[in-house]
């Protein structure tokens, strides 16, 4: 058996030995702090690791739960955050910054001051952009929601968002999640929730992809969601809708599964098989919200088996994307515990990202790193 040595807050100081788990390649002979100055391993970080034109991205903290956490904006805050959002990550997404409820408060004014500064980050340190996300039934701010307008008004200003927001970072993002979560567990469309489908009935969602391509044509546009990393019911709602729009002509360019798994639930075992079937129908495919979530134990501190075990979840989800040929765009929600959307939805849930709270390294961040020099044949 081959030793690794881990590197979680509570264990980085004793190099313990542990069995390999079958699948995940976890020595490392820098374990330990995530900027080791002193490592010289080569292809070290996930970005370089990742074989040519195959993007490994994360979400920017910020907004959403982090304005409820007592620390300052990650993004624009954290140094060591910052260093590490750019030596590691070829893509990024807003988690929340360019949603709604953020780039667009009151109706007559927008507020670009946090998306920018995300888009001008990534220009800088050499990364794409995923856009997230223009027609979605959450984090809508409240004029809209509550604004009592008519059909006519409503889909003017969803078109005019479309123009402005999409307008404003045109040729500057590389996928765009265009429509996130239309359909409920069963695979049905949210068709009360959803205060677009509702109020302006499904056409609106082809309508919506003609218009974000027209605002950007180099985009490449996406249905995301979670749920779907199986064949299911919602999965296969979204393979005879997207099926359907490409038969129409409307420009849609892929499909995304979110992929907010947990060690509670085994791993999607057909994720491949699924995103393979998107990939037949001529479209692009991504994972786009990795994280893997579980039960901690009562003094928080996940044991080294459930580090593995979560290990070798990553490293499946990246490997189903990496065997299909469309899915280039490989994303995870977040890469240290710090700030993770986890703990503050799921109670006794936690430790689902790559890193722990200081920027240690988990056998999870391996895993992907492994994996991704793998491929690079
Ligand atoms: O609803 C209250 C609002 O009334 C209040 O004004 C506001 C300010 O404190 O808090 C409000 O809700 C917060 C919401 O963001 C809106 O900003 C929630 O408490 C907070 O938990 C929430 O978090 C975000 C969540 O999306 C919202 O759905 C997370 O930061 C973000 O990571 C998460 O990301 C989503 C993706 O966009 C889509 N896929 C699932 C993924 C995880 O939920």
């Amino acid at each position: 058996m081959r030793p690794i040595r881990f590197a979680t807050a509570s264990l980085a100081a004793a190099a313990l030995t542990l069995p390999l788990v079958a699948g995940v390649a976890t020595a490392d002979p820098s374990a330990g702090r995530e900027a080791a100055p002193h490592s010289n391993a080569r292809f070290d970080r996930l970005r370089e690791a990742a074989p040519e034109g195959f993007f490994v991205g994360t979400a920017v903290a910020g907004g959403g739960h982090h304005l409820e956490q007592d620390y300052p904006d990650p993004f624009t805050s954290d140094k060591e955050y910052r260093k590490i959002l750019g030596r590691q990550f070829s893509s990024v997404s807003p988690e929340n910054q360019m949603k709604w409820e953020f780039i667009h408060p009151e109706r007559d004014r927008y507020d670009f001051a946090a998306a920018d500064g995300i888009v001008e980050f990534a220009e800088k340190h050499g990364q794409v952009v995923r856009g997230h996300t223009l027609l979605w039934h959450s984090q809508n701010p409240a004029w809209l929601e509550k604004g009592g307008f008519s059909k006519e008004e409503l889909r003017a200003i969803l078109r005019e968002h479309i123009t402005t927001v999409v307008g404003r970072y045109a040729g500057r993002i590389q996928q765009w999640d265009v429509a996130n979560e239309i359909f409920d567990g069963e695979g049905e469309l949210r068709t009360q929730d959803n205060i677009w489908i509702r109020e302006l009935g499904p056409g609106i969602v082809a309508d919506v992809f003609r218009w974000v391509h027209e605002a950007d044509p180099e985009a490449k546009l996406f249905f995301n969601d979670y749920g779907v990393e199986s064949v299911n019911a919602k999965s296969d709602a979204y393979y005879a809708l997207t099926r359907e729009l490409l038969r129409q002509g409307v420009p849609v360019h892929g499909f995304s599964v979110q992929a907010h798994l947990s060690t509670r639930y085994g791993f999607p075992g057909d994720l491949e098989t699924n995103l393979r079937r998107f990939d037949a129908l001529g479209l692009e495919t991504a994972v786009t919200e990795l994280d893997v979530r579980m039960d901690l134990p009562e003094n928080g501190v996940p044991t080294q088996a459930q580090e593995r075990k979560q290990a070798d979840y990553y490293q499946r989800a990246l490997s189903a994307c990496l065997a299909v040929d469309g899915c280039n765009s490989f994303t995870i929600w977040g890469f240290t515990d710090k700030y993770s959307w986890v703990p503050v939805f799921f109670e006794g849930e936690g430790s689902a990202t790559v890193m722990t709270d200081d920027f240690d390294r988990k056998p999870a961040f391996y895993a992907l790193r492994d994996t991704l020099k793998g491929a690079r044949g």
